[in-house]
């Protein structure tokens, strides 16, 4: 895939109601994306996918949804306050801002680069060498640049009155630690899922939605016996990676890819990245890090709670260690559209060929899944299709639509992936039957009215 099909991919999430730029008629506002009409439906499949399939088909998974905005001592207890910042750097001429990492990776070899990025005191001696993708100019000293958001609770301004948006979802799963473990009589290993935004002052938001600085995150928490981890770890990137290829993402645009010693976030022993080859790139969809013990450490520390497991069985009492799956929903989001993302040539009614773009979305994951089209405006075709409606309404996300001719609606239907079309005719009020047109294969059967919901099938049950 090329920049020019993610031009096309943006154009057409626009067009037909997935995402906009936030607040455009203000001319917008860098790194924050609003969610359409479709674009919503989507990320709902999504999450819903990944809740099922992390939290319902699980017997030792539970779920939370904590606030987004915490004590503070929260930050202060991972370091986060101290850690979780990027190196940013000024072009002095134009005076546009980079990440420093960012352009050392893009200016040197992969071997040069590793090497430059061991010290800040080598980062300066890199960034010397480097010119400004802008304009030419030169580079100022890199600088530590803290990206969570802060913001003030009560009416005064204050150090006192400083907290900040969560730049994860997992603390708030650490520190209900024990309340959830408790009330859920959770033995070792299991898990807490949560799905929420998180909030990054990203010092270069970019690439549609895949750096956001708003964004919302599903992750699990799984806690283990701390020797099990190797094995648990190796477990969830198979299963993380499987998932992606259960709802049709193509193997080909998948890889696992093993953190560096020295790209590991603070808090992981180990970290591997499902990694997915995006049109501008193999970049990370989604982090898998065994983060041992750091996280119920730190904040037992900090807060004096106990945040230990006991075994019964043992009698010992011992911090497990967590296995993290980490993803991103607006950047799978993006993986999946830009996975369905198709364009073939179609044969026209005449005889002829023309473009067909289609989304070929797997129909768990499409924003709707069946549209409803009758063919004419004509009063009682349109009672005939709305009961139709109403009755598929009750399992999927169904659409009627009446407007235009028959052949533009197939084509805009498949623009936003609905898997299945039906078209309810003049015959269908006599033989109660209509026609249901198969996205991919365009093909179109005649099939009994009473006999749709049995051959569309259950959501998530096929
Ligand atoms: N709790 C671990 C954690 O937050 P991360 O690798 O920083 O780890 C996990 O983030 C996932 O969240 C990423 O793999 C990505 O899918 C998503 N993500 C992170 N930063 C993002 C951003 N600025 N915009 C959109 N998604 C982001």
């Amino acid at each position: 895939m090329s920049s020019e099909s993610m031009e096309k991919i943006i154009s057409l999430a626009k067009r037909r109601g997935f995402v906009f730029p936030s607040s455009e008629i203000y001319g917008g506002i860098g790194g924050f994306w609003d969610w359409g009409p479709y674009g919503v439906e989507l990320k709902n499949n999504i999450k819903q996918a990944w809740w099922r399939s992390m939290v319902w088909e699980h017997e030792n998974i539970v779920g939370v949804d904590a606030a987004i905005i915490v004590n503070p001592k929260v930050w202060q207890a991972t370091k986060h306050t101290e850690k979780f910042a990027d190196l940013l750097t000024d072009c002095k001429k134009c005076k546009l801002r980079f990440r420093a990492d960012h352009l050392i990776e893009s200016n040197f070899s992969e071997e040069e680069g590793l090497a430059y990025l061991e010290d800040i005191k080598k980062i300066n001696n890199a960034l010397k060498k480097i010119k400004c993708p802008n304009c030419g100019g030169s580079f100022t000293e890199a600088r530590s640049f803290n990206l969570m958001f802060k913001t003030n609770i009560g009416p005064v301004e204050s150090k006192s009155s400083t907290a900040y948006l969560r730049p994860e979802t997992a603390q708030g799963i650490f520190t209900n630690f024990s309340l959830i473990k408790n009330s859920s009589r959770l033995k070792l290993p299991f898990g807490i899922a949560q799905i929420g935004k998180a909030f990054r002052n990203e010092i270069t938001p970019g690439n549609f939605v895949f750096r956001s600085r708003e964004f919302e995150q599903a992750e699990l928490e799984f806690f283990v016996d701390p020797e099990s981890d190797k094995k648990e770890f190796e477990r969830w990137k198979k299963a993380r990676l499987a998932w992606f290829k259960s709802f049709g993402i193509n193997p080909k645009n998948l890889r696992l890819r093993q953190h560096r010693k020295d790209e590991l976030a603070h808090y992981a022993k180990e970290a591997t990245d499902v990694e997915y080859n995006f049109p501008f790139g193999w970049k990370e969809l989604e982090g898998i890090a065994n983060r041992t013990d750091y996280d119920l450490k730190v904040h037992q520390e900090l807060s004096g709670s106990d945040l230990s497991y006991f075994d019964e069985k043992t009698g010992k009492k011992f911090f497990p260690y967590v296995i993290e799956p980490s993803v991103g929903i607006d950047r799978a989001a993006l993986a999946f559209l830009c996975d369905a993302y198709t364009e073939e040539q179609a044969p026209t009614a005449a005889g002829e060929k023309e473009l067909r773009v289609v989304l070929k979305l797997h129909k768990d994951i499409a924003p709707i899944q069946v549209a409803i089209l009758p063919l004419s405006k004509r009063k009682d075709l349109s009672k005939e299709a709305k009961k139709i409606w109403k009755e598929l309404s009750t399992y999927w996300r169904a659409e009627y639509d009446e407007t235009q001719s028959i052949g533009k609606r197939y084509r805009r239907q498949d623009e936003i992936g609905t898997p299945y079309c039906i078209t309810i005719d003049f015959d269908t009020l006599k033989d109660k039957a209509v026609t249901i047109r198969n996205r991919d294969t365009m093909k179109q059967e005649r099939i009994k009215i009473a006999k749709l919901t049995e051959t569309l099938g259950r959501k998530f049950k096929q």
